[in-house]
């Protein structure tokens, strides 16, 4: 809710994470001027250095802290020299289940159609948001080796779904089709032809909460289906919600038709708690320190976070302004081709508001 400061937590993370969201504060600093509001921001240092210095991750009592904040802003978790899966679980999804960010929110938005990589395809078609659900799924970690190491072996990973999870999910994504007020279609993507018990419960979730929902029109789509149509036909895309694993894997897709992961940012959402907004790209370990990483997908992200606190008129304020970098300015969206610096991006995007 809009107040007259907030407070927000800063975790820079690995690698290009601490350039792209020194760009981020910049414009958060001169959206605070403009529109009046004002923060204080804490910066915490968990991410790959401090696990390589101290061992540790995040601990239960730092996620706890994190919840007296109004919101958290995030560069990017992940670190060359750590084993791939002990920070991504061990901080970005131990902060999304211990927060109850239960939704991913992934704005799917292109703004310039020379950055498309489908011909003939313009901002009018590619506008749509997935909301994945962000607490259950294939993510929920559950399984077991059985037989390990042997010719036998057995390996099971288990797609936890509850009626609770998946409802407050489908019943999120309804509501924020119905806010959205675009075309006002919600897709459910899944894939009720194989994973039978999963798509079940989901399928009938969706028919149920539907009925309270007659103004918004809805569709039904196999996921190797739909990223088939991202490409083919976007622009049948408003609002889509599927699961964790599937919405995961279509963001990726969905990144690269708006442009790249230079510009793709998302939220991950807990309506009644503490959210976190990311650029969704990685830490790009290969670019850091050189000043050619694309900040925009975490200003994008701040753009999210503005919004989720009550801040719209900044929020608005800051993606017209990238908009308007994206749409007179930048001659690429990727690393080091943009004809900009990181840090002459982030002064663009600021002179505009
Ligand atoms: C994302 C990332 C994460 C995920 C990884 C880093 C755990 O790919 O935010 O999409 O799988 O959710
Ligand atoms: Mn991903």
């Amino acid at each position: 809710m809009k107040r007259d400061s907030y407070k927000i937590a800063v975790i820079p993370g690995d690698g290009t994470g601490p350039e792209v969201i020194r760009e981020g504060l910049k414009v958060l600093k001169a959206a605070s001027k403009k529109f009046g509001f004002r923060y204080k921001e804490e910066i915490f240092t968990y991410g790959g250095e401090r696990y390589l210095r101290k061992g540790l991750t995040i601990k239960d009592k730092e996620i706890s802290n994190l919840k007296k904040f109004d919101c958290i802003y995030l560069g990017a978790i992940g670190h060359p020299d750590v084993k791939p899966g002990i920070l991504e679980q061990g901080i970005l999804l131990k902060i999304r289940f211990g927060l109850d960010q239960y939704i991913n929110l992934r704005p799917v938005k292109l703004y310039n159609s020379e950055f498309c990589p489908i011909k003939g395809k313009g901002p009018e078609d590619i506008d749509f948001v997935v909301v994945r659900e962000n607490s259950e799924g294939l993510y929920k970690g559950m399984g077991k080796f059985e037989k390990k190491g042997t010719r036998n072996e057995v390996a099971i990973q288990i797609s936890y779904n509850t009626r609770k999870g998946v409802e407050r999910c489908i019943r999120y994504a309804f509501e924020y089709c119905r806010k959205r007020n675009k075309r006002k279609k919600l897709t459910l993507c899944g894939k009720t032809n194989v994973l039978t018990y999963a798509w079940d419960l989901w399928q009938r979730t969706f028919d149920e909460v539907k009925r309270e929902y007659p103004d918004i029109q809805t569709d039904y789509a196999h996921v190797d289906a739909t990223t088939m149509w991202f490409v083919k036909n976007p622009e049948w895309f408003d609002c889509i919600v599927t699961d964790n694993m599937f919405g995961d894997i279509i963001t990726d897709l969905g990144a690269m038709i708006q442009g790249g992961m230079g510009i793709a940012a998302g939220g991950n959402i807990n309506p009644e708690g503490v959210s976190m907004f990311e650029p969704i790209g990685g830490s790009a370990p290969k670019y850091t320190g050189k000043n050619v990483i694309n900040p925009l997908a975490a200003i994008c992200a701040l753009g999210m976070l503005l919004e989720n606190i009550g801040e719209e008129e900044a929020a608005k304020a800051v993606e017209d302004s990238v908009i308007k970098v994206v749409q007179t300015k930048l001659k690429n969206l990727a690393a080091g081709k943009m004809g900009y610096s990181t840090e002459e991006v982030g002064d663009l995007v600021v002179d505009n508001l």
